[in-house]
């Protein structure tokens, strides 16, 4: 499917604010800021509307399959090689795959939320790894981070060379400025960002905190949805671009790039958001997780969790992700006969949850929104005792779960914890004992 959304309310002075959206993932979607700014029957004419650079921006190999191929070209005002040098600075928490400066142990692992720090940090300073596995040099695994802001990034903007970003806000609203266009997510929310679009993001309404999957490998993309059929799950029409806005800056401004688990800078004279008209399908896009279609059982049997997923990274291995992006949302529970919570779990795939509200339902309490567990490959994992209690002896009625939000990135490579993960106070170093109170049951009887 193609369209053009023009927008020529957008004269390009100042910031634009967000506005139409263009709706579907993976399309070929066209945009315009200023009527005519979009080049018709060819890519790269020999000269551009309102003396615009064509500059391409490639997500896949060339060569990429034509149904995973991802590229747009971008119809800007300076073509992005007009920047300064680039030069090391601090990366603070930031760290990236393969990270050596711990050893990864088989406990599992629960943190408390991180605190939102009081001296000033934007999105960028406010990263906070916390785990990474894979080599984001060959491009396999994920990064995972939590971001800790109090301020806009101002007149600072940001690419990550490294993978793609999925940001999980769980408090405070964002608005994103990308080279596409602009758009606002607020907690229970999603955000894609492609690897290397620039972007920057201000906090309308204070404080921000939120997860975030840098996916070193393949980009995200909507799993199979195999004898479920044409739709449900997340349906792709409900993954929204934005339209082309641009801004028409000169100035003194900072780029900050991460490439290869560091951080670097670049003065630029000149705001980088400066596309005034792009197609193409790499594109940032946010998903409105209640829009997820939610299935399940209507007889018996807790399904596994993979029929959550929201979004996959394809590794080289059919059915093994690089990483998927699960989710626990409000859903009725009417499985006849069934232990319902998830069962007891050993798993060759290594899982980091977060929770972006209310309460999962295998951990009524220690997991709380803003926090975080790990139960890499093997390590044992389920219900606590006061779970496990509560479910076998529940009235098996219809259940809905209200108003919860938890998630995981469930990847094929061990997860790595990050020095400070395992080290920061808000790790909850009894959290083993959550299970000490499942008793033994077994008398010898039937
Ligand atoms: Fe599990």
């Amino acid at each position: 499917m193609a369209s053009l959304v023009k927008n020529g309310e957008r004269n390009g002075a100042g910031a634009p604010s967000a506005g139409a959206w263009l709706s579907g993932f993976g399309n070929e979607h066209s945009s315009e800021a200023l009527p005519g700014a979009l080049p018709t029957g060819r890519f790269s004419p020999q000269k551009c509307p309102y003396g615009l650079y064509a500059e391409k921006f490639s997500s896949t190999a060339f060569t990429a399959p034509r149904a995973s191929n991802r590229r747009t070209w971008f119809y800007r005002i300076r073509p992005s090689v007009t920047q300064g040098d680039f030069q090391p600075m601090d990366h603070g928490l930031i760290r990236g795959a393969p990270i050596t400066e711990t050893e990864a142990p088989p406990n599992q692992l629960r943190w408390d939320p991180l605190p939102i720090p009081a001296k000033a940090a934007d999105f960028v300073d406010g990263l906070v790894t916390m785990a990474a596995n894979g080599d984001l040099r060959s491009q396999s695994g994920m990064g995972v981070h939590v971001y800790l802001a109090n301020c806009s990034m101002g007149e600072r903007f940001f690419y990550n060379a490294d993978g793609e970003l999925l940001l999980v806000p769980q408090q405070g609203n964002l608005a994103v400025r990308t080279e596409c266009g602009v758009f606002d997510a607020a907690p229970g929310e999603i955000v894609l960002i492609p690897r290397g679009m620039r972007f920057r993001i201000e906090l309308p309404d204070g404080p921000s905190r939120g997860y975030v999957c840098e996916n070193y490998g393949a980009p995200f993309a909507l799993p199979e949805r195999g004898p479920v059929g044409s739709d449900g799950f997340a349906n792709d029409r409900d993954f929204l671009a934005p339209a082309a806005a641009f801004e028409d800056r000169e100035g003194k401004f900072e780029l900050v790039c991460k490439f290869g688990g560091r951080l670097y800078r670049a003065e630029l004279d000149h705001s980088p958001l400066d596309v005034v008209a792009w197609t193409g399908n790499s594109v940032p896009y946010k998903y409105d997780l209640s829009r997820f279609n939610v299935m399940g059982t209507v007889s018996y049997d807790h399904p596994d969790p993979s029929i959550f997923t929201v979004l996959t990274s394809a590794s080289d291995t059919p059915g093994t992700a690089n990483v998927d992006f699960v989710i626990f949302p409000p859903r009725w529970m009417v499985a006849e006969g069934t232990f319902r919570p998830p069962w007891y779990h050993r798993n060759v795939m290594s899982e980091f949850m977060g929770l972006v509200r209310g309460v999962y339902d295998a951990k009524p309490e220690g997991f709380v929104p803003g926090g975080a567990s790990l139960h890499n490959c093997m390590s044992a994992h389920g219900p606590d005792g006061e779970a496990f209690e509560a479910a076998s002896n529940a009235s098996l009625k219809p259940v809905r779960y209200e108003d919860t939000m938890a998630f995981m990135f469930e990847s094929r490579y061990v997860i790595q914890p990050t020095r400070f993960a395992l080290e920061c106070p808000q790790r909850q170093r009894n959290y083993v004992d959550c299970w000490k109170g499942l008793r033994r049951h077994f008398d010898g009887k039937p």
